[in-house]
């Protein structure tokens, strides 16, 4: 199969890298895509938002599958119209999408199908939205932009003062336009977060392994959110417990939701989950795969993306056995100085061989672009560097190390990605690390163990 993927970020590197492992994928496009990507697959100019654009690209290529990564194209029912032209495209459609489109959408789904997340009220001006903050007068407050709002319209506000701040200026300044001319106000959980990423065709959902990102920009959990700065997986507070009563009160109940609404999803369904003092409830939904999810979770998967992708196109997800390598996975991503506020672009960068890879691990690339032999820096977060091993602890190890090889000026990368995860270890025999680790030497030492 000719297979098109459309976006341009760590992500979608790590799909076409799954892809390109596939027997059944042929030539692998991406549009726009960026400089490691195009190490392995033809890349072109069209937006990732651009429908008629991919459209028409599609046709030129007479691609088998079209696989939309991004929230926005699916969003906006790029889904619909590739399908309508008859191809085979994987994500879901626009009324499914709204999932992640619209948070009153999502909150009053998980309300009518008493599906757990945090209380909620929604409002569409200010007077009234100030008022209830005022009446609660519980801090932090959790205000949320109704729409997609490029991963920052959500506020956590620890006093009034901020609360009304940021209801002004979501509905009356219209800081992220329509998306946020209607705000949900709810409930502060607390609890490890967890994300759960799912392959779903309506009729069957397959959770893939849980992972933790790592939003913020500093050590520690300080500085501003950006779209993630590393990730783990598996997540080791998401226990087999955890993951029981997930399926039965969180992930079953919202596909049948879906179906019961006429909305029935077919892609990935993202689940992000905090693990509360009463059970586990929903954060947020996303109609697609994370990122830096994805740069953890797929390398993992013991089974073949391309014949997935088909699988629930057909509606025949239960037909395939989808199976998980033993052991961890981690992704340290590196940045450009200063985002995730303004960062420049076009620095060159050294370490990476002709592929863009180092050895023994997975580099993705987010913001680059490779021009005369070289890999130059184009966007904010620039690369996901990846590595799995048999412990935590070692698969950090092993993405510090190949960091490490890496420069370009101003790269910034935290250096505690998984020490929040590691934590859950302590006071378990069976998980000691220190034993684990001599484990990992011995397996290591002994050809057993071999996933790159
Ligand atoms: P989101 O963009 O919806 O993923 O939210 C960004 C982050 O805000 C989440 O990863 C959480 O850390 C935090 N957050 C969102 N909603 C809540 C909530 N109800 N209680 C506590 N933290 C929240
Ligand atoms: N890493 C979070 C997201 O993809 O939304």
């Amino acid at each position: 199969m000719n297979i098109l993927v459309v976006g341009g970020g760590g992500r979608e590197h790590a799909i076409i890298m799954k892809l390109h492992e596939s027997p059944k994928a042929d030539k692998l496009y991406c549009t726009p895509g960026n400089g490691g990507i195009s190490r392995y697959a033809e890349c072109f100019d069209v937006s990732a938002t651009d429908i008629d654009g991919v459209v028409a690209l599609a046709k030129k290529l007479k691609v088998d599958m079209v696989v939309v990564a991004p929230d926005d194209p699916l969003v906006m029912g790029m889904v619909d119209a590739l399908q309508a032209e008859g191809f085979m495209t994987f994500g879901p459609k626009k009324d499914a999408a709204i999932i992640e489109g619209s948070k009153v959408f999502s909150k009053e789904l998980m309300k009518k199908y008493n599906i757990p997340t945090a209380k909620y009220e929604v409002f569409n001006d200010s007077e009234s939205a100030i008022a209830y903050l005022k009446e609660q007068n519980t801090y932090p407050a959790v205000i949320k932009a109704d729409g997609l709002a490029l991963g920052k319209g959500v506020i956590l506000a620890q006093d009034e003062a901020e609360a009304v701040k940021a209801v002004k200026s979501m509905i009356d300044d219209k800081q992220f336009g329509e998306s946020s001319s209607t705000v949900v106000i709810e409930e502060f959980l607390t609890g490890p977060e967890v994300s759960v990423l799912s392959f779903t065709d309506g009729k069957i959902i397959v959770p893939m392994i849980s992972s933790m990102d790592h939003k913020r920009a500093y050590d520690n959990d300080e500085g501003l959110n950006t779209g993630g700065m590393g990730t783990v997986a598996p997540n080791p507070y998401y226990t087999d417990e955890v993951a029981k009563e997930c399926m039965e009160k969180i992930f079953i109940p919202t596909m049948n939701a879906m179906n019961a609404e006429g909305r029935t999803f077919e892609g990935c369904l993202y689940f992000g989950l905090m693990i509360t003092p009463n059970g586990p409830k929903v954060i947020e939904y996303n109609c697609r795969f994370g990122d830096p999810e994805t740069q953890v979770v797929l390398p993992m998967l013991d089974a073949d993306l391309c014949e997935i992708f088909e699988a629930i196109y057909n509606h025949k997800l239960a037909d395939v056995n989808i199976g998980w390598k033993t052991g961890y996975c981690a992704c340290v991503v590196m940045a450009s100085g200063g985002y995730p506020l303004s960062y420049p672009k076009g620095i060159e960068m050294s370490g990476m061989d002709e592929n863009g890879q180092v050895e023994n691990a997975f580099v993705y690339h987010a913001g680059t672009k490779y021009e005369n032999g070289k890999f130059l820096t184009n966007g904010g977060r620039v690369l996901g560097v990846t590595c799995n091993s048999l412990t935590l602890q070692g698969a950090l190890n092993k993405a510090y190390d190949a960091v490490s090889k890496i420069t370009f000026d101003g790269a910034h990368f935290r250096r505690d990605i998984g020490k929040r995860a590691l934590k859950a270890f302590e006071g378990h025999d069976l998980l000691d690390l220190e034993y684990k680790q001599d484990m990992e030497d011995y397996i290591e030492e002994n050809g057993v163990y071999l996933r790159q």
